[in-house]
């Protein structure tokens, strides 16, 4: 579904990611793992376009997506959840998940009731101001407006950073169906390991711009964790 290979990127002259080269198996969740300011960010904005300086190839369904501006990837079929969400605080909640369209291949823009029912929560609020929900609220929005889409991957960046452990949980919850009900392909990044454990299929390990390690998320190391993972 998605392969990249030999990908180096490069903010000025400092170079973030070194000859990264790994596949993306339809239909996984596939967790990056890495300590803080290894390049998991960096390496999810290149994919979508949205880091400069960037080399290699990053084939999405046998189309190579290096050179294309983000507005025509999302075409695709990638959606992008960013990291600490950035959803608009002065918009309700359904002119959020709304504002998902602008680059939409869907010709309507109607909100699909079947993201209602995944976030019921956000249906009882969708005339509130995103700025009004709480974390884990904000983090379902940010999902809804990705899902709008209709994504075949969704990229995520740490979408349990700063949620209370029961959101964690939903959220959990919530990539699963995606993941086993739609078969959405989900490339995941996540800091909480429990938590990439129980949601992720397998893994890669990042370290200073490197991929260090992949493989089934079954057969992560405690030797591995230690020496990338913990601090
Ligand atoms: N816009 C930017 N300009 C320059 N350097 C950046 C920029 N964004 C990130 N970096 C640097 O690139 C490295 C990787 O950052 P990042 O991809 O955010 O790591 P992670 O998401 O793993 O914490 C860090 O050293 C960071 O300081
Ligand atoms: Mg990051």
């Amino acid at each position: 579904m998605l392969r990249i290979d030999n990908l180096n990127q490069h903010y000025g002259q400092s170079h973030t990611l070194w000859d990264l080269s790994f596949e993306v198996p339809e239909n996984s969740c596939t967790c990056v793992l890495g300590r803080n300011g290894v390049g998991k960010t960096t390496l999810m904005q290149s994919i979508m376009g949205l880091a400069p300086k960037v080399e290699g190839s990053i084939l999405f369904n046998d189309v190579n997506l290096v050179g294309m501006t983000p507005e025509l990837r999302a075409p695709h079929g990638i959606a992008y959840i960013p990291q600490g969400r950035q959803i608009f605080p002065q918009l309700t909640v359904e002119e959020n998940i709304r504002t998902g369209f602008f680059a939409s291949r869907v010709s309507h823009n109607r909100v699909p009731s079947d993201i209602y029912e995944l976030f019921p929560v956000l249906k009882e609020m969708r005339n509130r101001r995103g700025g009004d929900l709480s974390g884990g609220q904000q983090q379902q929005l940010a999902i809804a407006r990705a899902l709008v889409l209709e994504p075949c991957l969704l990229l995520m960046d740490e979408p349990t950073e700063g949620i209370q452990p029961t959101i964690v949980q939903e959220i959990g919850d919530v990539i699963q169906r995606l993941n086993t009900e739609r078969n959405i392909t989900v490339l995941l990044v996540e800091q909480k390991l429990p938590f990439a454990r129980r949601v992720g299929s397998n893994y890669l390990i990042l370290d200073r711009g490197r991929l260090q390690a992949e493989g089934s998320m079954s057969e992560l190391s405690d030797e591995l964790v230690h020496q990338y993972l913990n601090v």
